[in-house]
């Protein structure tokens, strides 16, 4: 596979194929993800809660998030490598910079943050020196404590609405792609067909463009288990294959399924 970039990943869109993305930290793992065919992986921190054992992504640095970030870029050739700004490294413009031209060095295509209104004129700046953004709306984890536990996002109208918003607020000020996490499918179909970038949702239904899962849920390693979560390790024998069982039920539409999505 050649090296997977943005307009690959438009292209996906325009042509309504789906692609698949999962959340990984590892050279080791960077290596088997690849060879299964998927097209991005995020070097997310969730890595705060599955590799560090925190309660939240919030004690992530950004030092962490460059060394995971050289680990992944050194153990694969082709996915495209978006990196996560953890929480507080993108505040000030100055930081977000900063931050961001340090996850590029490390071997991130484009960086993620979290959040709508507050970070267009980052956003902004970040396309237009050459750092592609992944924006990220819905349930935001860095934001936890403002929503008062991981809880869905947009059911009520006001909520959707202002979702609805942000997304194509992100898109104007220059955001490549959207994650939307654990919104009702509904608002994400209404999303995924406003936006002409690429949609990636996890809890968002089965109609977003892409499938974001983290690597150690969906392999049943985590001691809790979201219902947006399917278990591919359970009915395949070796981590190879259930990571291509993951990568052909993204592709094929059969995940996630309605058990696995916000209603
Ligand atoms: O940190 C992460 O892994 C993420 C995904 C869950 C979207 O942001």
């Amino acid at each position: 596979m050649s090296k997977v970039t943005v307009t690959t990943l438009q292209a996906h869109k325009a042509a309504g194929e789906k692609f698949a993305v999962l959340a990984a930290y590892d050279a080791t793992f960077a290596g088997l993800i690849e060879a299964a065919g998927v097209e991005v992986i995020l070097v997310g921190d969730s890595l705060g809660m599955v590799l560090q054992g925190h309660d939240s992504t919030l004690p992530v640095t950004i030092d962490d998030m460059v060394y995971h970030t050289g680990s992944i870029s050194r153990g694969c050739h082709s996915p495209l490598i978006i990196s996560d700004l953890p929480f507080g490294a993108y505040s000030t413009l100055e930081q977000t910079l900063t931050n961001s031209a340090a996850l590029m060095r490390a071997g991130a295509n484009m960086v993620k943050l979290e959040g709508g209104g507050w970070l267009l004129e980052s956003v902004t700046a970040l396309t237009e020196r050459g750092i592609p953004v992944c924006a990220h709306l819905g349930l935001t984890p860095q934001s936890v404590n403002a929503f008062g536990g991981f809880k869905v996002q947009g059911r009520d109208t006001d909520q959707a609405a202002a979702i609805l918003a942000d997304a194509k607020r992100v898109e104007a000020a220059g955001a490549s792609l959207l994650v939307l996490e654990c919104i009702p499918s509904a608002l994400a179909a209404e999303i995924t067909a406003a936006l002409t970038i690429p949609v990636i949702g996890i809890g968002a239904g089965a109609v977003t463009d892409a499938q974001v899962l983290v690597l150690y849920d969906m392999l049943g390693l985590s001691d809790h288990k979201p219902k947006f979560v399917r278990n591919f390790l359970a009915k395949n024998d070796s981590v190879q294959s259930a990571l291509k069982a993951y990568n052909d039920a993204v592709k094929d539409g059969s995940f996630p399924s309605a058990e696995h999505t916000f209603s």
